[in-house]
């Protein structure tokens, strides 16, 4: 079925700019679809973890891939029936996930189930490369950020609201730890897409974010 019809909004942007939120803050206003794209890597990362498969290790990687079972069920992530929520909110997974996203073959194997959230009325889809690979035909394009210093603060903030211990400096290095091997990979590395908004969120809260995000919607209308 050709679905080039329905249309996208792709929200890209580094770690914790806030870009999840955002996504689905729009795709409930809209009444669209929403993908978390990066919870796919951190389930390729938790997957790989469970079977003692480095994450290093490209071939086996994919092998295992093709034959997850990746379900979302509301605001929850299903792992071949197990409820893996929680688990792939790690910090040692967000290193992970980062870290089996620098392979080719995973991308791939992951094209056509990203492919497959493209569903009437629309999606909104949230991630590193929505705009500059799997969703080149957006209809908007928007690339979220912040500074380090101020995604640090986020982090670690919320964190604290969940109560669990937070190191403020700790989180600042791997987000830029993160942030470098997300922008160096050859394969779909973090970038602006060359027609995409840039939507700077450093001194904006989320509701100021949301509310430029859908003027810029409204611009592509
Ligand atoms: O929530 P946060 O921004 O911290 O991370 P995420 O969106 O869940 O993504 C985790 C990791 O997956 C990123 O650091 C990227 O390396 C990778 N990723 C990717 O390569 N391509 C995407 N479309 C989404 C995530």
């Amino acid at each position: 079925m050709n679905n080039s019809s329905i249309p996208v909004i792709a929200i890209d942007g580094p770690s914790a700019s806030g870009k999840g939120t955002v996504a689905q803050l729009v795709a409930d206003k809209l009444g669209y679809h929403y993908l978390d794209s990066g919870a796919l890597y951190r389930i390729v990362a938790l997957a790989a973890l469970k079977r003692h498969i480095p994450w290093d290790n490209e071939t086996a990687l994919a092998e295992m891939t093709t034959s997850l079972k990746i379900e979302f069920k509301a605001a929850d992530i299903f792992l071949n029936e197990e409820n893996v929520s929680e688990q792939v909110r790690t910090e040692q997974m967000s290193q992970g996930a980062s870290q089996v996203a620098i392979h080719p073959r995973v991308r791939q194997t992951l094209t056509k189930l990203q492919h497959s959230f493209r569903k009437s009325p629309g999606l909104v889809a949230d991630g590193r490369d929505m705009a500059t690979v799997i969703f080149p035909d957006a209809k908007t394009k928007i690339f979220l950020t912040a500074s380090a210093e101020v995604r640090a603060d986020r982090r670690y903030k919320q964190l604290l609201n969940k109560g669990l211990a937070a190191d403020h400096a700790a989180i600042l290095k791997d987000l830029k730890d993160r942030d470098a091997r997300d922008k160096q990979r050859t394969v779909a590395p973090l970038q602006q897409a060359s027609d995409a908004h840039l939507l700077e969120t450093s001194q904006l809260n989320i509701e100021q974010a949301v509310d430029k995000a859908m003027n810029f919607i409204a611009q592509s209308a």
